[in-house]
């Protein structure tokens, strides 16, 4: 109450333009979608940023493959992804394409400041090159055959004259600052890959080509583009007005957190923060690596011709039953199986039977025992105390990303009242003070969890905040006040409609 807003500035990868948009990224942007959504709810004053990585060998090579100049190409693909988080009800505050004037101009004055603090140098270069990575490896890194350990393709010999980042000279300053800001790399996991590959010995790396053309040129250097990543990385910085709104940038930088797959977790961990740190800026707060879906036991890729479309799935399960499965079945941290059956139990399980049931049952005896108008909660109800509590924990799950966490919490609420109403049978009494008791309860949890699950269920929070008679819309809701007990007045005319959440056959 009457504190100033706290700015919470939260992103994804941006997604390479070679590929459709499948699973996996839209598990990566559902999550940030739904964090988002949650510090909305707080109060927060939130910067929402995903968008397209457009340029590269691998989208150059897509490219001719269809026949298309990089731009027609970059421009139909990156309409796809925004094509798919419009179905998922993305709320992204910007999409950010590194084809646009606004992101040559930070990356080449990003670069400059780094180049004018002696941090990059010319020098040739011969090295084996991974197209679909965009990155070189050395041979210890390569699988047998030479092949990369991410794609398992053959990589490729390229020699030319590139400028250098000296990555090697911020070993020690990257080793503080992981010790400075233990929470900065989550899951620890994670964090102790990312100090393991400082500690390993860090290489100058390669930041500039000249083989190619479909780049953002080197400012100093008109011959050389930068390589993608090194455009691709100060995205998270473009958007928020880098060196060109400077009180912008100073706002919302370094208060960001990026959300990321563990195949970018080098480029994330080790290259941006000593980036950042060379062009004189603080590395990012916050980096949250989650780990793979696989499908049948593997990474999705275009090459093992096992990616699975959002779209394919939206029509059966609709969209919150599409990223309740993902929010609530694919814990943030650790690698998951997708499985289609999985997703299918756990629909009829959480939102056919918990949910659905709950208002389905709560509104119908509401009708017949109080003539469809709903009475007020106990304001000493048992639900009470649980409420609370489950608050706490949920809050803190949203807060450290783990948002199958705060799901299977808020969830809890949902199960108990459910037994609640088994246990009263209000069904089977007589109207009058018991029966109201037992369903104001129950009206009350529906209304907490219409808030506390409207993260990740974007439609239906906001229809079961309709049906049972509530004025407004969810999202202008402000927790932690909208959970507390007792908000829901009574009096209000409750609604019977469809099953919300049509049971699926198996
Ligand atoms: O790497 N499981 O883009 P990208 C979980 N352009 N997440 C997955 C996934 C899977 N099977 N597959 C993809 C790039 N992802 C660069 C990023 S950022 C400055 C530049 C998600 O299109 C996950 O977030 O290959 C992963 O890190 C990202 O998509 C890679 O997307
Ligand atoms: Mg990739």
């Amino acid at each position: 109450m009457g504190s100033v807003a706290k700015r919470f500035y939260v992103t994804t990868p941006i997604y390479y333009v070679n590929d459709a948009p499948h699973i996996g990224h839209a598990y990566t942007t559902v999550t940030a979608d739904a964090v988002a959504r949650w510090h909305r709810l707080l109060g927060d004053e939130v910067f929402f940023l995903t968008g397209t990585d457009e340029h590269g060998l691998k989208v150059a090579r897509a490219a001719e493959a269809n026949g298309l100049t990089p731009v027609e190409h970059a421009d139909r693909f990156s309409a796809r992804y925004r094509e798919a988080w419009e179905l998922l009800d993305i709320s992204n505050d910007d999409f950010i394409r590194t084809t646009e004037p606004r992101h040559y101009e930070a990356t080449q004055k990003l670069m400059q400041a780094a180049y004018e603090a002696g941090y990059i140098e010319l020098r040739p270069y011969e090295g084996l090159y991974c197209v679909s990575c965009e990155a070189y490896y050395t041979e210890d890194d390569l699988l047998d055959g030479m092949q990369c350990p991410i794609h398992r393709r053959p990589v490729e010999l390229l020699k030319e004259e590139n400028y250098f980042f000296k990555l090697s000279e911020f070993t020690d300053r990257l080793l503080e600052w992981y010790q400075a800001n233990p929470g900065a790399v989550t899951p620890e996991s994670k964090r102790n890959e990312a100090v393991g590959l400082i500690r390993g010995g860090l290489r100058d790396i390669s930041i500039s080509r000249t083989s190619i053309k479909w780049g953002v040129p080197v400012p100093w250097d008109g011959d050389h583009v930068f390589y993608v990543w090194y455009d691709a990385l100060i995205n998270y910085a473009t958007a928020i007005g880098y060196g060109r709104d400077d009180a912008r940038f100073d706002a919302w930088w370094p208060a960001v957190h990026h959300l990321i797959g563990k195949d970018i977790l080098r480029f994330h961990c080790v290259y941006w923060p000593a980036l950042l740190m060379a062009a004189g800026i603080d590395p990012p707060a916050r980096i949250a690596v989650h780990g793979y879906l696989l499908v049948g036991g593997e990474k999705m890729s275009k090459t093992a011709f096992n990616q699975i479309s959002p779209a394919g799935l939206v029509p059966t399960f609709g969209v919150d039953g599409y990223r309740y499965h993902f929010l609530r079945d694919q814990a943030f941290g650790p690698d998951g199986e997708f499985s289609y059956e999985g997703m299918v139990s756990r629909y009829n399980a959480d939102l056919a039977n918990n949910l659905g049931n709950l208002l389905a049952r709560v509104s119908t005896v509401v009708e017949r025992k109080c003539a469809g108008i709903g009475p007020a909660p106990d304001p000493d109800s048992a639900l009470r105390v649980f409420v609370e509590s489950a608050y706490e924990q949920i809050a803190d799950a949203w807060e450290r990303i783990a948002p199958s966490e705060a799901l299977e919490a808020t969830w809890r609420l949902v199960r108990e009242t459910n037994a609640a109403l088994e246990a009263a049978e209000p069904w089977k009494a007589e109207p009058g003070p018991a029966v109201d008791a037992v369903l104001g309860d129950a009206l009350e949890i529906l209304r907490i969890v219409a808030v506390l699950a409207s993260p990740a269920l974007t439609r239906a929070a906001e229809e079961i905040w309709r049906r049972i008679g509530m004025d407004g819309s969810v999202l202008d809701q402000r927790l932690p006040a909208a959970a507390a007990w007792g908000g829901y007045p009574g009096g209000r005319k409750v609604e019977r409609g469809n099953p919300l959440f049509p049971r699926l056959q198996g």
